[in-house]
């Protein structure tokens, strides 16, 4: 008996030394240690023993499952100690190496201008509206008192979509829809896309865009648009900007104006960007004619009103003297992160 006990000590040990991993080594333990386990069934034998071999056996079964329980233990703990070690060095982070960048998005310049130019004229008391980009003759032409035979047509190169469907030439369409829906007195403005048959240049392209802006109330003059341009020329280019009306002609207002700000680049004494003139142009504008009105079911005996078209592409480019529109239509990152 003694021999056996020898020989599973030794049988066990090098078992548990070769053990690798958690799993197994619970099985070694089974094996020997277990209630049906090689120790406890020699242990069930000692009632054979003749009382003086009893003790002396008794004592080295003992010897033994101390020894296997000290090197299980043991081998446990080197298990856990490596496990740990490998899952560190599987899920080892370098917090020196460089990590994502994770790239920032910013507004077009076409939108952080016509955010500024939205809080103004909110500020004034003007609501902002939408209108369709594919419009109907006669929104765009017929009831802005440009008949079909008109010269004035000519003014505009227009895509036509079909006999009487038009991409709208003039944010102008959407003053006829809000006079249609809306009794004054009307403060909007209406921002939007705008599109003709033009050669793209530095200064043209054939999609470009136009704040429109209308005001019908009682006792609406001229002088009540000179105030609103020039409270907003002075809001989006600095106060010390001065504004001037020019006569014009728009078959939609009467009398009309085109309206230019003090160059922005030289403050009017004549540069590049003004092309020597001191002035740029940055609107059309007037008092609205009465036919328009009357064909709204606006009386012109009554009421009277200005409206305004801002070329929202100019004004961008001369606030941050950008020298040719097309960069505002190729969303060239190198030229769009600068207004980030
Ligand atoms: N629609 C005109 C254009 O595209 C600009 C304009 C002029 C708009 C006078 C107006 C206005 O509302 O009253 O050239």
């Amino acid at each position: 008996m003694r021999e056996q006990l020898e020989q599973i000590k030794a049988q066990a040990l090098d078992a548990l030394e070769g053990c690798g991993d958690a799993k197994a080594l619970d099985a070694l333990r089974v094996r020997y240690l277990g209630k049906k386990g090689e120790l406890t069934a020699i242990l069930k034998q000692m009632g054979k023993l003749s009382p003086e071999e009893r003790p002396v056996i008794g004592q080295k079964a003992n010897e033994v499952r101390e020894a296997l329980e000290a090197a299980l233990a043991a081998r446990q703990e080197a298990l856990k100690g490596s496990a740990l070690a490998s899952r560190l060095q599987e899920e080892a982070l370098d917090v020196t190496m460089p990590g994502k960048t994770v790239t920032e998005g910013g507004l077009h310049p076409l939108s952080i201008v016509l955010d500024d130019m939205i809080d103004i004229f909110q500020s004034m008391g003007f609501d902002i509206l939408d209108g369709p980009e594919v419009e109907t003759d006669y929104y765009c032409f017929e009831a802005l008192n440009v008949p079909k035979d008109h010269p004035a047509r000519d003014m505009q190169d227009t895509f036509y979509l079909g006999e009487n469907l038009v991409l709208r030439t003039q944010t102008s369409a959407a003053q006829i829809r809000v006079m249609e829906n809306r009794k004054p007195p009307i403060r909007i403005i209406c921002p939007g896309r705008v599109y003709r048959a033009d050669e793209v240049d530095a200064t043209h392209s054939p999609v470009f865009h136009q704040v429109e802006g209308l005001v019908v109330d009682k006792n609406i003059t001229l002088c009540d648009l000179k105030g609103c341009l020039e409270q907003f020329a002075h809001e989006i280019y600095g106060p010390e900007t001065k504004i001037r009306f020019r006569p014009s002609f728009f078959p939609f207002t009467e009398p009309s104006v085109e309206v230019d700000v003090s160059c922005t680049a030289c403050g009017g004494k004549g540069c590049r960007v003004c092309k020597g003139a001191g002035w740029i142009e940055i609107l059309g504008a007037g008092m609205v004619h009465p036919n328009v009105l009357r064909l709204c079911g606006i009386d012109p005996e009554v009421y009277s009103g200005f409206a305004f078209g801002i070329g929202l592409d100019r004004l961008t480019t001369t606030r941050y003297k950008i020298s040719d529109i097309r960069l505002l239509f190729e969303n060239d990152m190198r030229f769009l992160t600068q207004f980030k």
